[in-house]
């Protein structure tokens, strides 16, 4: 942090700014299911995003990432807030700058902001939907707003979806800005009832296991993954009377599966119905301390993933594959939206040095560069963290 106020006031001649911190996220089990209206069961990570600012006399916005010195300070005016390719990564705080001053909260100065991301780039993990809520609360904390519950977290994926034009869903703005130290939330997408789940694993702990691939065409693919459920959805509506497939058990989909006529269709809503059921069913056994159990439905998830969702590829599988042959395993999968990025696997603490020796070596072997790993300890949401 010291380092950090430092670079802040060379870059922007300022002293004092105030400190924020907005994690990055996994996702235990829930896979593609947000935007089906079914269940999540995410955390937030204590690898995030640090934001240091200072409000302005003016209206100019300085931004400036110590993850893209390169591109130096983007600036823009409070007045042009339109979304500008050049802008980089600035959209997204500018994005939400725009919305918030769109719902009628007074924005009124600029402001200069350094950004520091300990999330990998393109990870997976959620730097984006970091971004945003740190954002967030840089401007609910600078302008003194009064935000509706809720409100960061629904402005953020409004930025995803409006600004940036990623149809996602709702679970990682809400465990970002909604995360509890130590606790999983299992998220009912269609009524946004929720319940934080205490993450007890005993001798065990979260790795995160980054494939290190650039998640080229991810978006494209996100969302036509989202249209194909969106048209297997209103074929079953020819008969059943239902808002979307996460009001499916899996006795009524199988049954009425029929009503599906194309292969691929059904294949992305058996997904959706098994992976809602499974998330129900590894929260129940996270609960009652079954980690086995908990383990097998993560590694069940995984496959449905990788054959009926066909978003994990090559190197998530290899990884999660790996993964699944080694000691003191309790399970592994992919976790959040696939095509590359990061998997989850939860493993006996006096095991982890072998398994990544092992696991990190089969990638490297098959993959042809290496694959990262890390300690995930769960985190608090989005927050204002004080000023020296
Ligand atoms: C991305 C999206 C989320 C969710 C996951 C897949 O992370 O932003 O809304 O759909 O993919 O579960």
């Amino acid at each position: 942090m010291n380092e950090l106020i430092q670079k802040f006031e060379t870059v922007f001649k300022e002293k004092n700014p105030q400190e924020f911190f907005a994690p990055g996220r996994i996702n235990l089990i829930g896979e593609h299911t947000d935007y089906n209206g079914g269940y999540v069961f995410p955390c937030a990570i204590t690898i995030g995003t640090y934001g240091l600012a200072t409000k302005r006399q003016d209206t100019l916005v300085n931004l400036y990432s110590e993850n893209f010195s390169e591109l130096g300070v983007i600036s823009f005016d409070l007045a042009e807030l339109d979304y500008r390719k050049t802008d980089n990564w600035t959209n997204y705080p500018k994005g939400m700058i725009r919305y918030l001053q769109e719902s009628g909260h007074v924005i009124n100065r600029g402001m200069n902001i350094l950004f520091y991301g300990t999330i990998p780039n393109g990870a997976g993990l959620s730097s984006s939907a970091s971004i945003e809520l740190l954002t967030g609360v840089i401007l609910q904390n600078l302008f003194d707003l009064h935000l509706a519950e809720l409100e960061l977290i629904f402005t953020g994926k409004r930025v995803e979806n409006e600004f940036i034009g990623v149809n996602s869903g709702i679970m990682d703005q809400f465990a970002i800005g909604k995360g509890q130290k130590d606790k999983a939330i299992l998220l009912d997408c269609d009524t946004l009832a929720y319940e934080m789940v205490p993450v007890v694993l005993g001798d065990h702990k979260i790795v995160i296991m980054n494939t290190n691939k650039r998640r080229e065409l991810a978006d494209s693919k996100y969302n036509e993954r989202r249209s194909q459920c969106e048209s297997a959805l209103s074929q079953l509506q020819t008969k059943l009377t239902i808002d979307s497939l996460g009001q499916l058990d899996e006795e009524t989909f199988f049954g009425n599966q029929s009503l599906i006529d194309d292969p691929i269709l059904l294949k992305r809503a058996k997904h959706a119905v098994t992976e809602n059921q499974r998330t129900i069913k590894a929260a129940t056994a996270l609960k009652s301390g079954k980690l086995e159990e908990f383990g097998q439905l993560m590694n069940a998830s995984h496959r449905s993933l990788r054959d009926d969702y066909e978003v994990s590829g090559i190197e998530l599988d290899t990884l999660v594959e790996v993964a699944w042959e080694q000691p003191g395993v309790i399970g592994a999968r992919m976790t959040g939206a696939g095509f590359g990025g990061c998997g989850i696997a939860i493993v006996a603490v006096d095991k982890i040095d072998e398994f990544i020796q092992n696991v990190g070596a089969s990638y490297q072997a098959k993959i042809g560069y290496p694959a990262d790993f890390y300690l995930a300890s769960i985190s608090d949401g989005a927050k204002y963290l004080g000023v020296k």
